[in-house]
């Protein structure tokens, strides 16, 4: 399966563990946020760092500035007769909180259990650069790639992404590849490695109701004015039944429904509810009556309120009525879902569910649609066969939950096959306290990636 050339730069990747361990740590240590205006500053050093790091590599790298955080874009060489592959990541992370919750400090990496613990350890710092490393070690011994490699590496895409999209429809000719290969999902489990053939798009809100012109007395003037936290959870619970389904009108009028024979695929993967259940310590997993729970995560719409406040919140008791009360939520999209038709008819709902004194503003923020690709093509068989090689199993082939805006622009404006190649765990706590990746999976994503240079090399 393995060839000479390639055995010499696994060799390479096994011999710098340490240092590429070292390396991850570093960029862990920047507190890149893209979320917090605060750190800006970091968000740069990040850039930077990566800049330096391309430019060590002897790639051509640019930092090109845009209206938000800046892209870093890095290629090597072009390779006549063999095809191109853009690798997408992105070197922001999510905000940190509630960091009472953090074994070790999240900007401050630690290894344990063979884990390396911090902030973007596995969303998408370490999956993102295992294929830098795997350049690093095809350069170093063999001092060529197999094909040419272009590097996109974003520091918004946990905030929607917002302007890499006109960046890509602008560059489309710089950018211009034969396949896209991100590393921002995750494994279905360990040992069992996978490549993901669909995401969930997002459409997220903010509701701000505004009652009275003040907090009030609750005792004085509560049951005679409308209250803005009653108002709100009023409208919130309105949003969703109890099977479960969205009362949206109109929202799942364009669901692509699951085919029998993908419910059939899903079954037969090796799940372990009851493991999943107990991790969380729940007592019960629910959803949308009549589906499984990996239905339910990957080819289902969902509600989830990200945020909700108003009133009172410190140390006792406080007896007011509040003047303001707000939320903010989200709808989880799958294929076919308009976010645009659903934000029409989620506004005129709202406006419909307002009661009487109360004003409302909604505010939209991430959209993207949900995606599924075909797979069985010769490139997602290069993948196969280079994750076989990289983590001694094969993958199986899955969708997941969670959302990556700017994939489907991908497929739409480079016509390119996208391949999601994901290294991390469902359980390596992103978004959460405690972020962590296994440096195993560092490894075993590193000796994926430089076997899949030389897969897909071959690939016409
Ligand atoms: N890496 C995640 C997406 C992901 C996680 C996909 C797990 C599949 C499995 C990505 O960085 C992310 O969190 N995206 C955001 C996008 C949002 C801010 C628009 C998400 O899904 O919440
Ligand atoms: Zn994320």
């Amino acid at each position: 399966m393995t060839s000479p050339i390639l055995d010499k730069v696994l060799g390479f990747a096994e011999q710098q563990r340490e240092q590429f361990e070292a390396d991850l740590a570093e960029l862990l240590r920047i507190p890149s946020i893209s979320a917090d205006s605060k750190f800006q500053g970091d968000i740069r050093r990040a850039a930077d760092w990566l800049v330096g790091h391309f430019g060590d590599l002897g790639l051509q790298v640019e930092l090109i500035e845009t209206a938000g955080h800046p892209i870093v874009y890095a290629e090597s060489p072009p390779v006549p007769g063999a095809p191109v592959a853009l690798v997408y990541g992105h070197y922001d992370v999510q905000p940190p909180d509630p960091l009472d919750l953090w074994i070790s400090p999240p900007f401050e990496p630690t290894v344990r259990d063979g884990n390396m613990y911090a902030r973007g350890a596995t969303d998408d710092k370490g999956q993102m650069l295992t294929h830098v490393k795997s350049v690093q070690a095809w350069l170093a011994t063999e001092k060529r790639l197999p094909l040419q490699i272009k590097f996109l590496i974003e520091g918004e895409e946990e905030v929607g992404s917002e302007h890499l999209e006109g960046f890509l429809k602008e560059n489309a000719e710089k950018l211009a590849c034969d396949c896209v290969v991100v590393s921002d999902t995750s494994q279905f489990a360990r040992g069992v490695p996978a490549i993901t053939y669909g995401l969930r798009g997002i459409a997220y809100y903010e509701i701000r109701l505004t009652g009275p012109n003040r907090d009030l007395h609750s005792g004085v003037f509560g049951g005679a004015v409308t209250n803005p936290a009653n108002a709100l959870s009023k409208i919130l619970a309105a949003l969703i039944d109890d099977k479960g389904r969205i009362q949206v009108p109109g929202f799942y009028d364009e669901v692509i429904p699951l085919t029998e024979a993908e419910r059939a695929e899903f079954r037969s993967l090796p799940f372990d509810e009851v493991a999943f259940r107990k991790d969380l310590e729940v007592e019960a997993l629910t959803g949308e009556e009549g589906f499984s729970t990996l239905e339910r995560r990957w080819g289902r719409p969902s509600l989830d309120v990200n945020g909700i406040w108003g009133g009172y919140q410190g140390e006792g008791e406080k007896t007011v009525l509040p003047g303001k009360a707000a939320a903010k939520f989200s709808f989880r999209l799958v294929p076919g879902q308009d976010p645009e038709k659903i934000t029409t008819n989620l506004r005129a709902m709202l406006d419909r569910l307002l009661p009487p004194g109360i004003k409302m503003e909604l505010v939209e923020s991430h959209r993207a649609p949900g995606i599924v690709f075909p797979f069985g093509s010769e490139t997602m068989q290069a993948a196969a066969d280079a994750i076989e090689q990289g983590f001694g199993h094969r993958p199986v082939f899955i969708r997941e939950g969670g959302s990556i805006p700017i994939v489907s622009t991908f497929a739409e404006v480079l016509r390119a096959e996208v391949l999601l190649l994901g290294w991390g765990q469902n359980d390596d706590n992103l978004h959460s306290p405690n972020e962590k990746f296994s440096l195993a999976d560092f490894h075993h994503g590193i000796a994926a990636s430089a076997a899949l240079w030389e897969r897909l090399a071959t690939v016409q």
